[in-house]
């Protein structure tokens, strides 16, 4: 899918825009501090109906004003679709051509991304959090789904985790949570697994095609660190997980805190053969990182499906190497990307005609070129 247009109003530092942006590439440039990140942003919010650096919804809100409103022409199987995204009094209001969506899901089919910001060198050598995070990005952006049953998952746990923490548990009350746990656990993690296994392959050869030399020789691997059995499907990783929160239960109990479950699992990445995670150079998280976004794509066509690619502050992120190769990767896709660079010479030519360049300056965009 891509979007055709996009039209913003109190968002950010963006008072009023509007961008006609039926092209493969829409490259946003400007100086930094200008609105670049914040259109990059929005973008994403319509995907994900959640920014990539901001909790409080209300902080995207342009300062002193009430309503922000995001609006879009989404084109893809599901046709065109005029999409709108506001934010009013801290309350947000969807429409999907003048109504009301028939439910989140329905929303979310309409509109996909996948991210790609520096700060996702964290999912090469940042803590297990970073990877399951990104796990469960690929997870929801394969199937939005996911996101409920994350979410669901998340909200037991922390149920669990208050009443660990009261004192006043007993192993009765544990058990009726536990056995909550562990079938939206289930879910949760043979969903990861499955993911996992889409990205395998494509990350295998994204990695070889992105890699400079020296790296070249060098193989990558993604594997779960979990209680394992996933590809035995929902049911055995249930029985498994139901039994390992057993024998935790008075473990738990002493110690009042949640030790088992799919929110401890990390996502093992391998370069040949050693934990990327403690071995990887820094050229070799990049490459590695931006493998993982193209394995996404790669995944998500294999799928018949294509969502838009949003990269952000390519200059500082990528070598000129690097950049080439990623940009003729990008070339042999069909997803429309979206990326922002203090300096679009930097990017080289861009496959074909079919790229928008856009200078963005306190808060107003102007196309630059065809
Ligand atoms: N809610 C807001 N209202 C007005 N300006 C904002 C708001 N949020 C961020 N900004 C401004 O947006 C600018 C940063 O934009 P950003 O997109 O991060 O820049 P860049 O072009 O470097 O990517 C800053 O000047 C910041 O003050
Ligand atoms: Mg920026």
């Amino acid at each position: 899918m891509r979007l055709t247009a996009l039209e913003l109003s109190r968002w950010r530092n963006v008072a009023r825009a509007s961008l006609s942006c039926d092209s493969r590439f829409v490259v946003l440039h400007g100086d930094n501090g200008q609105g670049k990140t914040n259109v990059l942003e929005a973008v994403w919010v319509l995907a994900t109906l959640r920014s990539f650096r901001e909790s409080r919804p209300r902080r995207l809100v342009q300062h002193g004003a009430d309503i922000a409103t995001i609006r879009a022409v989404s084109s893809g199987p599901a046709g065109t679709r005029r999409l709108q995204w506001r934010l009013e009094g801290g309350q947000r209001n969807l429409r999907v051509d003048g109504g009301p969506p028939t439910s989140l899901l329905a929303w979310f089919e309409l509109v996909r991304a996948v991210l790609f910001v520096p700060e996702h060198q964290s999912i090469v050598r940042g803590e297990p959090a970073a990877r399951r995070a990104f796990i469960d990005r690929a997870a929801f952006t394969a199937r939005p789904a996911f996101l409920d049953h994350a979410r669901d998952y998340r909200r037991v746990l922390r149920q669990k985790a208050a009443l660990l923490r009261s004192g006043r548990a007993d192993v009765a009350r544990l058990r009726a949570w536990d056995e909550q746990l562990a079938a939206l656990g289930a879910r949760v993690a043979v969903a990861r697994w499955q993911v996992l296994q889409e990205l395998q392959e494509p990350f295998r050869t994204m990695h070889a095609r992105i890699a400079g030399k020296g790296e070249e020789a060098g193989h990558v691997r993604l594997a779960m660190r979990s209680l394992g059995g996933e590809e035995a499907g929902v049911d055995e990783v249930h029985r498994r997980l139901a039994a390992a929160l057993a024998a935790h239960r008075e473990d738990e109990l002493r110690r009042g805190r949640v030790l088992v479950g799919p929110h401890r699992d990390d996502v093992l990445i391998e370069l040949n053969g050693r934990l990327a995670r403690h071995y990887a150079s820094q050229g070799q998280a990049r490459s590695i990182v931006l493998a993982l976004k193209l394995a996404e794509l790669d995944a998500a066509r294999a799928r018949g499906e294509a969502p838009m690619l949003l990269v952000d502050d390519l200059t500082s992120e990528l070598d000129r190497g690097r950049m080439e190769r990623f940009v003729e990767v990008l070339a042999g896709l069909d997803n429309q990307v979206w990326m922002t660079t203090t300096d679009p010479a930097w990017l080289g030519p861009l496959p074909g005609e079919n790229a928008i360049r856009v200078r963005v300056v306190g808060g107003t965009l102007k196309a630059t070129s065809g």
